[in-house]
Formats: C-alpha cells, sequence, structure tokens
C-alpha cells in the first residue's frame, strides 16, 4: 500500500516561480505530497491568479491588515488547520514569523533561499555575492528556524558567477536552479526519505549525496 500524499501549503508575496515549479511537480501521480493550498501575504502577487487558474485555493491574506504579527500568523494558521496541511513551503514569502509560529511547525517547514546558505543571509544576495568576489553561489533548501535564513540544509545547487554577470543575469540562472532544487527536495523530504540530525540532513539510500547537491548547467 502506498503512503498517502503530504498535504502541502505553498506560502508567497509576488511572482511565484517557485510555487509554479512546485505544483507542477506535484502533478505527477507518483509524487509524494499534493499542493492543497497557496497563501500570499500581497494581493497583487502575481502567483495568486495563476494558482487559482489550475484549480488550487489560493488565498491573499495582507498582513497590512491585521493588528499585529501574531494575529496575521494566527489566521494563516487557521487556513493552513482548515487544509489540514502536513507540509509549509515557503516559496519568495518575505515576512518574518515569529518564533512561536516556527516553533508550530519546527521540522515541517521549508524554505528556498538564493545563495549558498550559510553565505548571504537577507536581501540582494546576487549583488552581494559578486561584490565579495566569490566564483560559486547557488541555492538553499532549508528547515526553517526562528532566525532568519537558519536551518538544517537540506540540499544545495552551485551556480558559478560569471565574469560578465550583473545581479540581474545570475539571478536568472540561480533561479532556474531553485526551480530544480526544490521540487527535488520537496520530494524527498515528504517521503520521508531525509533524516535530520542537529543541523544536519542526509537522505536516505544516497549514499553520495547527489540527489541534494547538485551543479545544474544553467
Ligand atoms: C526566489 O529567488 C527565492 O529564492 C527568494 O525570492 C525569490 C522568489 O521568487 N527568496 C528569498 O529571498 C527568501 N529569503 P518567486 O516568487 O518567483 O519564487
Amino acid at each position: 500500500m502506498t503512503a498517502p500524499k503530504k498535504r502541502a501549503a505553498i506560502l508567497i508575496s509576488g511572482r511565484g516561480s517557485n510555487m509554479m515549479s512546485l505544483v507542477e511537480a506535484a502533478r505527477r501521480p507518483d509524487f509524494p505530497a499534493e499542493i492543497v493550498v497557496v497563501i500570499s501575504n500581497r494581493p497583487d502577487a502575481a502567483g495568486l491568479d495563476w494558482a487559482k487558474a489550475q484549480g488550487i485555493p489560493a488565498l491573499a491574506m495582507d498582513h497590512k491588515l491585521y493588528e499585529s504579527r501574531a494575529h496575521f500568523e494566527g489566521q494563516i494558521q487557521s487556513v493552513l488547520t482548515a487544509s489540514r496541511v502536513d507540509l509549509v513551503c515557503l516559496a519568495g514569502f518575505m515576512r518574518i514569523m515569529t518564533p512561536a509560529f516556527v516553533d508550530a511547525w519546527r521540522d515541517r517547514m521549508l524554505n528556498i533561499h538564493p545563495s549558498l546558505l550559510p553565505a548571504f543571509t537577507g536581501l540582494d544576495t546576487h549583488a552581494r555575492a559578486i561584490a565579495s568576489g566569490v566564483k560559486f553561489t547557488g541555492c538553499t533548501v532549508h528547515l526553517v528556524r526562528p532566525d532568519m535564513d537558519d536551518g538544517p540544509i537540506l540540499g544545495q545547487a552551485v551556480v558559478p558567477i560569471l565574469n560578465t554577470d550583473t545581479a540581474s543575469t545570475l539571478a536568472q540562472r540561480v533561479l532556474a536552479a531553485e526551480h530544480r532544487l526544490y521540487p527535488k527536495i520537496l520530494e524527498l523530504f515528504a517521503a520521508g526519505l531525509v533524516t535530520v540530525d542537529g543541523n544536519k540532513s542526509s537522505t536516505i539510500s544516497d549514499v553520495n549525496g547527489e540527489w541534494t547537491r547538485f551543479s545544474p548547467q544553467v
């Protein structure tokens, strides 16, 4: 008997291209997760219309309309509970969550960040990577912890920085890597193939870690 699919929510704030890559991947009949709801804290997020057009419940929950961060998160929590969500995927969700919310979803909330963490946390990762002179950057999928861009790393993809790169050309190539990395990590994680011990994760029966560590030709 196959295990029931994990019910995943995706939280976005804008374009939603990572959300799209997760939704597309989850169409596969054997994918171990299904996307049951998309929530945006910005009502004008382009990704919301796309999700609705796919028939996925997609809700705008404008953080500015709530009296406090805790109240905003309480409403998100109500939607997640009502949708019987098992896993939360942050995909370009640009709000910092309170420790209480993060702890409620400990080891069940994933995020994607456009750098090789722990380098270049925060914003403007590509301009800062270029300015620093590093030769490689990339993206990271990690479990969310209360500190920003912190938590056990589940997978990374490496992207070279070219001499001709601007923040914008580099962002495009890293984004292409994000679109490959996030679905793969969600697949492994939702299938229960990832173990986490402290800050370290490993993937059952992937001795060389090639599923969680790759350098796509982008
Ligand atoms: C992505 O590059 C994602 O890694 C980044 O925002 C972009 C969202 O694009 N997330 C962060 O910087 C979080 N710290 P998308 O809306 O097209 O997925």
